[in-house]
């Protein structure tokens, strides 16, 4: 492949479902959706689906000629110390939303949900939200002390704390603010927008627990401050009910030592409760008998409710679910099969039945479910669906292990208004219009 097949800067491919196309290098919008083709379903797959059943495609070149890659030597190992994707990825990217202000520091970059497979998001797809930008700390250097009330405080270094006992666990990480532009009409185009500060990963660390017993904490106390090492002074009051549940003072992501952009080397791991809770460039855990009030957990991360009363410590992620695709920017070329897939979730256990609607709620049947489904992590979920060209109104809703169903937009708004940034697990429903484009709507 020389450099000239490379895209330009600023000119990248469609979205990989189109990667079937043989011209794959085409110009986008910048974000991410390519408004001449957004097939889902483009014809050269067409073609190869009708050889496969028998037809003869006598001008399909890409099967009746021997590619360069067959017939030439291949790059050799050294070319790629630690692995890339491959330069036809290049569109799968986070993204910063058009609907928020943009700031090089105080800023949040979205996961491209709609590229995504199964329930890990790899981590250079993460999002990220930073308070203050993100910093690349020497693990030399970095310390993570233990005080308040406790028998003896305790000052950990890296190592220290890299050959205690370790757990690895899948779990879900969703900011508070996932979804906030959809409390207004602004309806976002994408799923990248809509619901992509929203991550799952395997992590690895050691228990807070452990690290609390250690310390001799007391057993009257009720609550941690956790405190990052970052120029926000990120500093959030943690239940100790959540911290001696499954809380985990993490160094590892999905096999490897934390991101920089994540944390590295240790940020905290709070299990079904919101993003800003987990901390990032963790360096203290102070342990008191009363929630903390920093600025992050009053002036921010409330919900303003109707009465003009402000929801305070409102720290657990409700069950949600969204479709992923077909989704808001995609275009249903054909008529025919369409699998509907998605994520669900609960930070209050597990997901138990995730439903589909192609009606806007009217009718609905269950999804199947990939396993295997863990509690506090995201589930994947797939419903067959014939497109016959009508318009449908595509939605779907999750049940968990407490018996909660997500409610409709409508029904939470009913409750909460629609001043909240925080917290909105509304169903999502996705458009798809006669001519296949699919575009994001609320009912109610
Ligand atoms: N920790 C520190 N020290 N500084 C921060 O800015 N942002 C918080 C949280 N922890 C933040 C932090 C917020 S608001 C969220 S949603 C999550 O980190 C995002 O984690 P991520 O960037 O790994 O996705």
């Amino acid at each position: 492949m020389s450099s000239d097949d490379l895209p330009d800067q600023g000119k990248i491919r469609p979205a990989p479902e189109s990667f079937l196309d043989s011209d794959l290098i085409e110009s986008i919008s910048r974000h991410g959706v390519d408004h001449r083709r957004r097939g889902l379903l483009q014809s050269a797959f067409g073609a190869a689906v009708a050889a496969m059943s028998g037809a003869v495609v006598a001008s399909d070149q890409d099967i009746l000629t021997l590619p360069e890659w067959s017939r030439t030597l291949g790059k050799p190992v050294a070319a790629n110390p630690y692995g890339q994707p491959s330069i036809y990825e290049q569109n799968i990217i986070r993204r910063q939303s058009p609907g928020l202000t943009q700031t090089d520091q105080a800023s949040v970059a979205f996961t491209p949900l709609q590229n995504m497979f199964g329930m890990i998001t790899p981590s250079g797809l993460h999002f990220e939200r930073h308070h203050q930008g993100w910093v690349d700390i020497d693990p030399r250097r970095h310390r993570l002390m233990i005080n308040g009330l406790v028998e003896k405080p305790i000052v950990f270094t890296m190592e220290e704390l890299m050959r205690m006992p370790s757990v690895s666990r899948l779990h879900f990480l969703e900011c508070g603010a996932n979804t906030a532009l959809e409390w207004g009409n602004s309806a976002v185009p994408t799923v990248q927008y809509t619901h992509g500060m929203l991550s799952g990963s395997e992590w690895t660390g050691v228990p807070l627990s452990l690290l609390l017993e250690r310390a001799g904490y007391d057993k009257g106390a009720k609550y941690l401050l956790a405190e990052g090492a970052d120029g926000s002074s990120m500093t959030r009051t943690i239940n100790m009910e959540n911290a001696l549940d499954d809380a985990i003072v993490a160094y590892g992501q999905n096999g490897e030592m934390l991101r920089p952009e994540q944390g590295y080397p240790l940020r905290l791991v709070v299990p079904g409760v919101q993003g800003v809770s987990w901390v990032k460039w963790l360096r203290r855990l102070e342990v008191g008998d009363m929630p903390y009030a920093t600025k992050d957990e009053a002036s921010h991360y409330v919900d303003l409710m109707p009465d003009g009363q402000q929801r305070q410590y409102t720290a657990i992620q409700e069950a949600k679910s969204v479709i992923t695709a077909p989704s808001g920017g995609q275009k249903l070329q054909n008529r025919g099969y369409y699998n509907i897939t998605g994520l669900a979730w609960s930070g209050r256990g597990t997901v138990t039945k995730v439903e589909v609607s192609v009606d806007g709620g009217r009718n609905w049947r269950e999804a199947r479910l990939d396993g295997p489904v863990l509690p506090k992590m995201l589930t994947r979920f797939h419903a067959d669906w014939v497109w016959q060209g009508e318009t449908a109104l595509l939605q779907s809703r999750v049940h968990d292990s407490t018996g909660y169903i997500q409610p409709q937009r409508a029904d939470l708004v009913a409750v909460r208004g629609t001043r909240s940034i925080y917290h909105n697990n509304a169903i999502q429903t996705w458009r798809v219009k006669s001519d296949g484009e699919v575009d994001n709507v609320q009912l109610g």
